[in-house]
């Protein structure tokens, strides 16, 4: 087993009808007892919850702040600041899926920030959030793990670019996690939110065999329960035990205990941004596109995992080069299943040089050599990506 150390502050509130919990744990953080309420597009309201919220959030002073997008936009957000800075905000609750949380947590680092935050996202050298503002979440769609971990993925669609942040300050306080919100996603999303938790789990896992065998079998058992749950929960949203079990996959495919003491990977997820930063395709289905290619790839160096990946979680059988080839084509199969096409052509018609493209810009980053043994070279991306097409 690897060495590692965790920690994850975050209070997780699973269930439902616990909204009574909210005031004091605000309390909690906020002094002024004036915060900002940050969501997306408006499913908030549509779905009654805003109003669920507002009966909770009497005693405070509440700015609204929403129209943050799917893959939330730097310039957006920052308009979040700016209104948070006017208003003297001390506390944000984020309700949505992935989009607002990652945008609330970029916020709440921006809000004290000097320079231009974009910098930060960029990485350049010097420039970095070192003081946040607190902020709690209402978890609309299991999907991300946002919610539980301290990581955040934010766009800004005039360069094409998609960058990711990150650290201890980020960690929500808490996360309402009610299944009950399963009800209303579209099925879209909830096949997003399956295959994104699957790919979360598959990136902590399909690496090389290790000797964590307790991590292992926690991968695999997510793994099983997305199969088994997947088709019937986009059928019956409003199946409490489907919903639950969704939304407790998601939040513990990525709340840091997959990676204790094993080996991650990660390209498909750093690949697949690229996808979305281009073409707009959701970060799900960016994913679905890129990992098989990426396991036919990295076949040699998967192999084993790959074959026990098969035997375990496919109940497969054969030679292990028939195991580990066929769990590939399962995967995709079943990404399929949910309706999601695994073709960059699937997408857009408009598919000239994209290889070249995010080869050039992986160099760009220095990223030289990714996977879990640093195997994976941007010629190994331009090869992914143009099976991918
Ligand atoms: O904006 P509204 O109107 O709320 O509608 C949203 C949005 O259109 C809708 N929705 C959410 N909850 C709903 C609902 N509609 C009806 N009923 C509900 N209960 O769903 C749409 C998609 O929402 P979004 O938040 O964009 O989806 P998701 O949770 O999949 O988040 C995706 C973002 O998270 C990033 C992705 O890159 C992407 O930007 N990720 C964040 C990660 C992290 N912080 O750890 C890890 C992931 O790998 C991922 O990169
Ligand atoms: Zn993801």
């Amino acid at each position: 087993m690897l060495n590692f150390e965790v920690i994850n502050p975050t209070r997780i509130i699973f269930g439902k009808d616990q909204l009574e919990r909210l005031p004091q744990l605000i309390n909690d953080f906020s002094k002024k007892k004036r915060i900002l309420l940050a969501y997306g597009g408006g499913s908030i309201k549509s779905t009654g919850l805003f109003n669920k919220l507002m009966i909770h959030l009497k005693d405070f002073e509440v700015v609204e702040f929403g129209g943050i997008e799917a893959n939330p936009q730097f310039t957006t957000l920052m308009k979040g600041v700016e209104l948070a800075r006017e208003k003297d905000i001390d506390f944000i609750l984020a309700v949505g899926g992935g989009s607002v949380i990652d945008g609330v947590k970029f916020m709440t680092g921006a809000f004290h920030y000097k320079g231009d935050p974009y910098e930060v996202l960029k990485r350049t050298e010097g420039c970095v959030f070192t003081q946040a503002i607190s902020f709690g979440t209402f978890l609309t769609l299991p999907a991300t793990g946002s919610e539980a971990n301290s990581g955040a993925v934010i766009s800004r669609d005039e360069l094409k670019e998609k960058l990711t942040m990150g650290g201890p300050l980020f960690f929500p306080k808490f996360s309402f996690c009610d299944p009950t919100v399963v009800a209303t996603l579209p099925k879209r999303q909830l096949a997003n939110g399956i295959v994104d938790a699957f790919m979360h789990t598959l990136e902590q896992y399909l690496t090389y065999p290790t000797d964590n065998l307790l991590q292992e079998r926690q991968a695999e058992g997510i793994l099983q329960t997305l199969i088994e749950i997947a088709s019937e929960v986009i059928e019956h949203p409003n199946n409490y035990k489907l919903a639950s079990n969704l939304m407790a996959c998601a939040t513990h495919a990525l709340n840091g205990n997959l990676r204790c003491g094993v080996p991650t990977d990660w390209t498909t997820h750093m690949i697949g941004h690229e996808l979305t930063a281009m073409y707009g395709i959701d970060h799900a289905r960016t994913l679905a596109i890129i990992a098989p290619r990426l396991y036919e790839n990295q076949f040699e160096n998967k192999k084993e995992k790959l074959t026990q990946y098969g035997k375990r979680v496919w109940n497969l059988q054969g030679t292990s080069e028939e195991i580990a080839k066929e769990a590939i084509v399962k995967t995709e199969m079943f990404f399929q299943r949910l309706g999601i096409h695994t073709k960059i052509s699937d997408y857009s018609a408009d598919t000239d040089h994209i290889a070249e493209v995010i080869k050039t810009r992986f160099i760009d980053r220095g990223w030289n050599a990714m996977g879990e043994r640093q195997a994976i070279t941007p010629s190994d991306v331009e090869s992914i990506v143009l099976h991918a097409i």
